[in-house]
């Protein structure tokens, strides 16, 4: 879900909508706002407009005349954009909720676990409920708190009559909260306040001038502010238009960090693209670029200085885990192959949502490498919690500065790949598997190493890989007319052996997210076992072919491949390097990537891929930045 909270001079609804509009890739079922009115009589009115479906929704609705929130001029005001997790993707369930007195409309993102429990209690108490969530307890709770406060003086900033007094109510419901949940208050009568609170679920306040922000990530507001306030857990905001005070569930003064963001407005819009996801393919040579920017010296070394692990920590490592959901996943199972090579330690690859239920070996001397592109997928936090308590050290991969992946690792490797909209990862996908690489290669120089040629061949090559990726995206044309034709397809299939095995899992992901298509990646030798018998006569299968030079015998085995399926029938399209003619003859489509060695093809291969499954969904009228079902971050388990 997407939260943003605003209290300032300028129209707040503008501001919430504008913002939610930015944060509809972390989910899209429902979108609503509340705005803190003056009431005709004196004292206050809570607006309330909410919708399901996309925001578009939401915005129609607000533009009707009889909107209770479009024609508003309230500064102060809350929004949300929903990824359903209790409660259908109805109008009742979209946020916010209010109290049953309608005095506070509260907005979610996470879960609340022990919501039964609590639900139970006030309905003893006479509280009529009005949705399915999760999240309407914490309107009742919070407005029942914040009536138990009253006549008592508590402190901070605000201004209402009894200053701290919505921080306070929210302080007392916290501490009864299980789960994981930021949470966004408003109350009717306390003008100029949001009161925010924290545990497990991402939020960040934006500092403005004379207006002040909050919101799930810093995109919404960076239009306005680039200073930041990174909040942490088990931590109470309260927004004033000229404040931004935060304190622990106990009411105890809490300590966070500022920081200036580094790119501005411009990264987070199309840019002229059709789609997010065009402009974020395109954008992968610089992205690639600025991941390695800094991190190799001249005389072919790796420099890690912000990993934080000291050599001696890397020395020790006996064995690795790399923990990621998704395509980060993916990006982690191309590592393997790398860093069990260059380091000979063995690593395991292990989906973050199974990793903690199945008891896994761990100890001191164990290396997770935790890879996000959010730094809030809720799998890959708990997963990194449990290595933790094993005492392992944890290094994360991560593409957002101060999100709680790094935040709770011993170590951080950023990805610099700047911000990643589209709900189908693409650069992060190229820019998480060249920082894997970086720490196999530092962990390889560091403990000395049998391949030390290659190794030092390796650093050079990287830095020809923002130049073959650009490449690349020169020759996409036949691909999108490859995409056109293939879009009435039932299903895809995808082949490829070693890197090129995991570059089929993402290439099969991709077209499922985007095309909602049956597709699925093989490792090519296995699909005499089994697959196989998904052939027949005009199935697509792209096989993705390593070089022939170098690993010969790799090569030469998929060719076997290809001619295997091509028999049974299948409609075969070979990405394959400039000059490999042995595919030649059993190639239905060629699609050709420059000369690269095995473990650096991953990162030109994939790029046709992304591309065909998103012109393909394109063409069968899918939405291709917000796919249904999925949301960009999953914040929940
Ligand atoms: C969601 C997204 C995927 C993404 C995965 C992991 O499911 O839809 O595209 O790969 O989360 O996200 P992360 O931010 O942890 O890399």
């Amino acid at each position: 879900c997407g939260i943003v909270g605003y209290t300032g001079p300028r129209r707040a609804v503008d501001i919430v909508v504008e913002g939610l509009r930015r944060l509809e890739y972390r989910g899209y079922d429902s979108a609503g706002v509340a705005v803190v009115d003056s009431a005709a009589g004196g004292g206050g009115r809570i607006g309330l407009e909410k919708k399901a479906g996309k925001l578009a929704n939401l915005t129609a609705a607000l533009a009707e005349p009889d909107s209770p929130v479009g024609p508003s001029d309230a500064g102060t005001a809350i929004g949300h954009t929903r990824w359903a997790t209790h409660g259908g993707p109805t109008d009742r369930n979209a946020h916010p909720h209010l109290s049953a007195d309608g005095s506070i409309a509260v907005i979610h993102n996470g879960i609340i676990e022990n919501f039964a429990a609590l639900r139970t209690e006030l309905e003893d108490r006479g509280v009529e409920f009005r949705s399915d969530t999760d999240t309407e307890v914490a309107a009742h709770l919070v407005a029942e708190a914040y009536w138990s406060l009253d006549g008592q003086n508590l402190g901070h900033t605000s201004t209402d009559d009894t200053p701290g007094r919505l921080a306070e109510a929210m302080r007392i419901v916290c501490r009864r909260l299980e789960g994981a949940f930021t949470l966004l208050v408003v109350h009717r009568d306390v003008q100029g306040v949001v009161v925010g609170a924290r545990r497990n679920s991402p939020m960040v306040a934006g500092r403005g001038q004379g207006e002040n922000f909050l919101a799930s990530d810093v995109s919404a507001f960076i239009e306005y502010t680039r200073e930041a306030v990174e909040l942490g857990q088990d931590q109470v905001v309260e927004v004033t238009a000229d404040g931004i005070v935060v304190t622990d569930f106990a009411g105890g003064a809490a300590e966070v960090r500022d920081y200036h963001v580094d790119w501005d407005v411009s990264a987070a819009e199309k840019g002229g693209y059709d789609y997010f996801m065009l402009k974020e393919i395109a954008e992968q040579p610089q992205a690639i670029a600025d991941t390695l920017r800094g991190r190799l010296t001249e005389h072919g070394e790796i420099s890690l200085d912000e990993v934080r692990l000291s050599d001696q920590d890397l020395r020790d490592i006996d064995k690795i885990f790399v923990i990621g959901c998704g395509t980060s996943y993916n990006a982690g199972l191309v590592g393997k192959y790398a860093i069990e090579h260059w380091t000979r330690i063995p690593v395991e690859v292990e989906l973050a949502s199974e990793f903690r239920y199945r008891d896994p070996v761990l100890d001191r001397s164990t290396l997770v490498i935790a890879i996000s592109q959010s730094g809030e997928t809720m799998d890959t936090i708990m997963a990194l919690r449990h290595a933790k308590e094993q005492k392992a050290r944890v290094l994360a991969v991560c593409n957002t500065n101060g999100s709680t992946i790094p935040r709770e690792s011993d170590g951080v490797l950023y990805t610099h790949a700047g911000p990643e909209i589209a709900v189908a990862s693409t650069k992060a996908f190229v820019t998480q598997i060249i920082a894997v690489y970086l720490v196999g290669l530092h962990l390889a120089q560091i403990r000395g190493i049998k391949y030390s040629d290659e190794v030092a061949a390796i650093v050079d090559q990287l830095k020809a890989t923002p130049d073959a990726v650009a490449e690349v995206l020169t020759t996409m044309e036949p691909v999108r007319k490859l995409a056109r034709d293939l879009s009435g397809s039932q299903q895809v299939l995808f082949l490829g052996r070693h890197v090129g095995f995991p570059v089929a899992l993402e290439g099969a992901l991709k077209l499922k997210e985007l095309a909602y298509m049956h597709a699925e990646g093989f490792a090519a030798g296995e699909l005499k076992h089994g697959p196989i018998s998904l052939i027949d006569d005009g199935v697509p299968v792209v096989i993705t072919v390593p070089s022939p030079r170098g690993r010969s015998l790799l090569h030469d085995k998929i060719v076997s491949n290809i001619q295997e399926v091509r028999a049974r029938g299948a409609r075969t399209i070979v990405i394959a390097e400039e000059g490999d003619h042995a595919v030649e003859p059993y190639a239905d489509h060629i699609i050709r990537v420059p000369r690269t060695t095995t473990l650096l093809a991953p990162l030109t291969t994939v790029v046709p891929l992304q591309v065909l499954a998103c012109e393909i969904a394109a063409a069968r009228g899918n939405d291709v930045d917000q796919p249904r079902n999925l949301a960009k971050s999953v914040t929940v388990e």
